[in-house]
């Protein structure tokens, strides 16, 4: 079932880096450097200040523009926060919900990221939902558990059409900017788990055809031996996207 022929996605979180001169100088450098590719989705995660100036210096580009969070709710007295209709309004496309520096940080739990999910469906954007172990769980044997948890709490209670619009992020949290990468076979083997998860709450369809991205760590010198596994769509890139010539490299040894 993992055989099936699934889009890759290259995704760049940004986190809380680049104010809109930052942006407009690294499309002005990225763009040319991917203009060629066609065969993978690129996606940037600018923080909410930036996202009108991505989408604008995405233009005429095949770059779609996320946002790293969103809120449930149309509209009303949340000070703080950001609807989806506003998203879209910015013109993003995507949005992250719940990234581990959300679930670590800010309190984002299995229910708000359900929520939040079930609101960015509604209106259209497509979620790039984050699931990953702590690295006391994996030391404790206990990583299929934890993402099991995270993976029916985040998303099980979609509907079967709802969940073939989202994507899942497998981001173990040890991996994250500490540049411990997961090994190639350690990303493959909890992907192969989630989408084992997938094929028991959904069906065996809906499961060959989830997009799972790999996120922690990854940069140009280990992104060949992430795509050398077939379970691996995609990856969701920290720091390394920060750079336009390391992300490009990214794409474009994902695209060869
Ligand atoms: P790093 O690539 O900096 O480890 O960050 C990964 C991440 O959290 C992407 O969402």
């Amino acid at each position: 079932m993992s055989q099936q022929k699934r889009r890759r996605v290259i995704a760049g979180n940004w986190k809380m880096f680049k104010n809109q001169a930052d942006t407009r100088a690294f499309f002005s450098a990225f763009n040319p450097l991917v203009a060629s590719v066609q065969d993978c989705d690129i996606v940037i995660a600018p923080t909410f200040t930036s996202l009108s100036a991505a989408v604008e210096a995405a233009k005429g580009t095949h770059i779609a523009i996320s946002a790293q969070d969103v809120y449930w709710e149309k509209e009303g007295a949340f000070t703080g926060e950001i609807s989806t209709a506003m998203l879209v309004e910015a013109g993003c496309r995507y949005t992250l919900i719940g990234h581990s520096e959300r679930r670590q940080f800010f309190g984002e739990t299995n229910e708000t990221v359900f929520k939040k999910t079930k609101a960015a469906l509604a209106a259209g954007l497509i979620p790039i939902v984050c699931i990953g172990e702590m690295l006391a769980y994996r030391e404790a044997g206990r990583t299929e558990n934890i993402c099991q948890t995270q993976f029916h709490g985040s998303v099980g209670a979609l509907t079967p059409e709802e969940f073939s619009r989202i994507l899942i992020a497998y981001e173990p949290v040890w991996a994250i900017g500490t540049g411990r990468t997961a090994t190639p076979e350690i990303a493959s083997a909890v992907h192969k788990f989630v989408r084992h998860c997938a094929a028991e709450m959904f069906d065996a369809g809906h499961a060959a055809a989830l997009r799972i991205l790999y996120g922690g760590s990854v940069k140009p010198d280990n992104i060949q031996g992430l795509m050398a596994q077939v379970e691996l769509d995609g990856v969701l890139v920290g720091g390394a996207s920060l750079d336009p010539n390391s992300f490009a490299k990214i794409v474009k040894d994902w695209t060869r």
